[in-house]
Parts: structure tokens; C-alpha cells; sequence
């Protein structure tokens, strides 16, 4: 057992069970890989806050920051097993477990925000939500991340040329790893919480996140280039473990649904402000954030397209609502 299995294995101990009982108090524990000050751990500890209130203090949430409990993949196959009841995971986390979900993956699939909003609080992202069900994953809510651009240790990405020999860091998706081959650079998944040593240590060149997370990382104070192309708009997802959900009674569901509903019209507030603030402390911190032209990444990633038409042709229909969706 690697050293780091060993300190999951431990804090899955200290963590059992994903819904204790306590007398008559039921605690949901809730993991996720952000920092603390990160507006998403804001915005679950006041889910937490609102089913507390919600359900008269007999139901509370206790949330586990950090990637203490392990890394976005390890958090939702613990959901599965119910050995944790609630996590919050980039939807790109969810490609193994949701075909469906892995197209919110796909560059530049938004116009706009308005775009986003529709097709994510409308009957398209309901489905999306429920689309992990067969996985002993029952998505609550999405919350914003923002839109993703490359950061670098060594010069700023005018255009997809800039890319060529570059390692960028990746999450754990197919779909982000077919987006940066596409468009030259080499791609190579690392997990979060790992990234900061992985870009101090070379193993990277770079990588690729919305404001808030590359300011929270501290990321920056590795990579002084910020170029802000906006190539995805991959959300979040709040999950339960079915488990936890179908151990809740109606009422109960309901209360936590409703508080998860909140906590994201919480976080898309919060959102906002953390982006122009992660911008002001990073620019201040001295990193050079530039605004390429999009239209050259945009050609670059026609190929991912058609790689997931010829790959996964039974996505085809979905892709095509989502595009056709009215803001
Ligand atoms: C975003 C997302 C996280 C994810 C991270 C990543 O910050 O909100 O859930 O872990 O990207 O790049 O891995």
C-alpha cells in the first residue's frame, strides 16, 4: 500500500459510513478537493447550513475539504459504495459513469452564459443529473466553474501553436485529453491536489482552470502566464450517494434537494466576485494574463467533434439540443 493509499484508508476509517446516526441526528459527510476559501466550499457548507434549518437540526452535513478524503475520482467511488454520502466533483470527473455528462466536456459547446444557464437549469441538465443514477450517484444541482483557460510557467499561449511541446496537465477525462491533442499540445491527466508539485517539479509545463481554482491552488505563483482562450465551461456537480438518498424519506429528499437548489443560486453569486477577485490577486502577484483571439482554437477543436460523432455516435442527438438550446 503506497503512502498515499495508507492516509486515504485512514481517513476513510476516520470517515465511515456516509450517513452516520447519531441518536437522532443524521450527519451526511460531504468530501470535496477545493481549499476552503474556494467559493464552491462556501456554498456546500451552506447547503449544510440550509438543511440543518430545513429539516430542525435533525439532519446535518459535514464537509470534508482538501482532497482529504481522496481525489475527485476516489470521492465518487466511495459515494458508490456508500462509505460517503455527499461529494461536489468537476463534471468531467463523471465521464467513466455518464456518457451523457462527458459532452459538457466538450470545448466551446456554450455561446454564452445565458447559453449555459438554459441548457444547465433546463429539462437537458435534469437528465444529465439523473444520468449517473445507475451508478449509485444521484446528482443534486450543478454549480458554476467558470470557463477553463491554460495557464504556463514559461510564455504566455497567443495561439494553439504555443502549445506545440508543452505538457499540460489534464484532468482525468478523455474528452479534455482529445481537446488539448487536438489542439498540439501533449496532454497528461494529474489529479488536483497534486498539481502544485507536479508544475514546481516540472513534470508539467501547464495546465488549464477557471480563475478562482488557479488563484485558490496557488497555481500562480508557479505559472506567471494566464491566457484566457475560454476553451470549456464544465460545470460542477453536487452528488449524493443513492445509498444516502434512498436511506432519506420523502420529506428529507425533498429538504435536501431544496437545499442543494439554494446553495446553487449561493454559489452562482458567490461566483462572480471570486472570479474578478482571483484576476485583481493573481495580476497583482504579478502574473501576465493576456486574452488571445478564440477563432484559432475554435478550428483547432472541430476534430473533438467529430472524434465523439464517430466514437460515441448515440451522443449525436444530445450534442445537437444542447447546441440548438434558446437562451
Ligand atoms: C475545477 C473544478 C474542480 C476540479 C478542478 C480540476 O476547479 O471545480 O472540481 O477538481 O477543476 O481541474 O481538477
Amino acid at each position: 500500500m503506497s503512502r498515499r493509499n495508507i492516509f486515504v484508508f485512514l481517513a476513510l476509517i476516520l470517515a465511515l459510513g456516509g450517513c452516520q446516526l447519531d441518536t437522532n441526528v443524521k450527519v451526511i459527510k460531504m468530501g470535496h478537493a477545493q481549499v476552503v476559501a474556494h467559493p464552491v466550499h462556501n456554498a456546500m457548507v451552506f447547503l449544510g447550513q440550509r438543511l440543518e434549518e430545513k429539516s430542525g437540526g435533525r439532519i446535518k452535513v459535514k464537509v470534508y475539504p482538501n482532497q482529504q478524503l481522496g481525489t475527485e475520482r476516489e470521492l465518487v467511488e466511495l459515494l458508490q459504495i456508500g462509505s460517503l454520502g455527499m461529494t461536489k466533483v468537476s463534471a468531467a470527473s463523471l465521464e467513466a459513469f455518464s456518457p451523457e455528462i462527458s459532452v459538457l466536456g466538450l470545448p466551446y459547446l456554450f455561446r454564452d452564459d445565458a447559453h449555459m444557464n438554459q441548457v444547465l437549469k433546463g429539462e437537458i441538465g435534469k437528465e444529465l443529473l439523473v444520468s449517473t443514477e445507475k451508478f449509485w450517484l444521484r446528482g443534486l444541482c450543478f454549480y458554476d466553474a467558470g470557463k477553463r483557460s491554460f495557464y504556463t510557467k514559461s510564455k504566455p499561449i497567443t495561439n494553439p501553436e504555443d502549445l506545440a511541446g508543452l505538457k499540460i496537465r489534464v484532468q482525468e477525462s478523455k474528452m479534455a485529453i482529445n481537446m488539448v491533442r487536438g489542439m498540439g499540445g501533449s496532454p497528461t491527466p494529474v489529479a488536483y491536489g497534486e498539481l502544485y508539485t507536479a508544475l514546481q517539479q516540472g513534470i508539467v509545463d501547464a495546465a488549464e482552470n477557471n480563475p478562482p481554482s488557479f488563484y485558490n491552488s496557488r497555481h500562480y505563483e508557479v505559472c506567471k502566464y494566464y491566457s484566457i482562450d475560454e476553451h470549456t465551461a464544465i460545470p460542477d456537480v453536487v452528488l449524493v450517494s443513492t445509498k444516502v438518498w434512498e436511506s432519506l424519506n420523502l420529506e428529507e429528499q425533498n429538504w435536501l434537494q431544496e437545499a442543494a437548489n439554494e446553495s446553487a443560486d449561493y454559489q452562482e453569486e458567490l461566483w462572480k466576485a471570486a472570479v474578478e477577485e482571483a484576476l485583481r490577486e493573481v495580476m497583482k502577484a504579478g502574473v501576465e494574463i493576456s486574452y488571445p483571439a478564440k477563432e484559432p482554437f475554435f478550428e483547432k477543436v472541430s476534430g473533438v467533434y467529430e472524434l465523439v460523432f464517430k466514437e460515441q455516435p448515440q451522443l449525436e442527438p444530445l450534442i445537437q439540443r444542447i447546441q440548438q438550446a434558446k437562451e
